[in-house]
């Protein structure tokens, strides 16, 4: 099944409760979170305190993608029993092994992020250990940027490896997703759909959540 995951950065912060009960009233899978630190990317969005604040509210489990340097030092922050995954990037700075076995050591299941110019071969050492391989299919930084296009060969070449090397893997894809390309991100061996501005900037959040789900069926 490819599930999908809004990205709450494109949500309405004022009603981030609100918009949250949509996407979940929809049939979306998991809520993608975006945590961005003003180093690692450009731009600054909102840290744990935020996401907690969500903790009661909904039942959707949480997709957190860390945007930040050094990450092992917030990772304990994010724990929470909404936590299905926590994504750092590959470029982030840390010991990529030992911060994919610390996130596991708390039970929560462990991705990696590649940014767009960073060839998934990096991976080639720990490919067996990870839970999630997450395609930046933009630069992060921003919602509502274009997908671009040679993102569709790296999940291909994610697929082929995960068929050989460690068929749980959760292949997600994330940036510039719309109603027009999810199908073909999908057939190129996506697991999972992220999608912001496609969701929460549409004027029916909840219907637009059924017809993305109606795409990827
Ligand atoms: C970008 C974030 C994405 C972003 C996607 O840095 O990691 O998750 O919210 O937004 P859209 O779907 O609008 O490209
Ligand atoms: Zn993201």
């Amino acid at each position: 099944m490819i599930r999908l995951a809004p990205s709450l950065l494109s949500a309405d912060f004022a009603k981030l409760g609100e918009d949250v009960a949509k996407v979940e009233r929809g049939g979306a899978h998991l809520l993608h979170i975006d945590v961005m630190d003003g180093h690692f990317v450009p731009n600054i969005s909102f840290g744990a305190i935020v996401m907690k604040s969500l903790l009661g509210k909904t039942t959707l489990p949480f997709d957190v993608h860390l945007m930040i340097e050094s990450p092992d030092a917030f990772i304990p922050d994010f724990v929470t029993e909404n936590t299905e995954f926590i994504t750092v990037h590959a470029e982030a700075g840390d010991h990529l092994e030992r911060t994919i076995q610390f996130i596991k050591s708390f039970g929560i299941k462990a991705g990696v992020s590649l940014n767009p110019a960073t060839p998934p071969s990096v991976l080639e050492y720990i490919f067996e250990e990870l839970d999630q391989v997450l395609v930046m299919s933009v630069n992060p930084g921003f919602g509502g940027q274009k997908y671009i296009a040679s993102s569709t060969e790296k999940i291909r070449w994610l697929f082929a490896e995960k068929q050989r090397r460690n068929p749980g893997l959760t292949i997600a894809v994330d940036g510039g997703i719309t109603l027009k390309n999810a199908r073909q991100v999908a057939d190129a061996g996506a697991d999972l759909i992220v999608a912001g501005s496609a969701v929460f900037c549409a004027d029916d959040i909840e219907a637009r959540v059924k017809e993305f789900l109606a795409i990827l069926k």
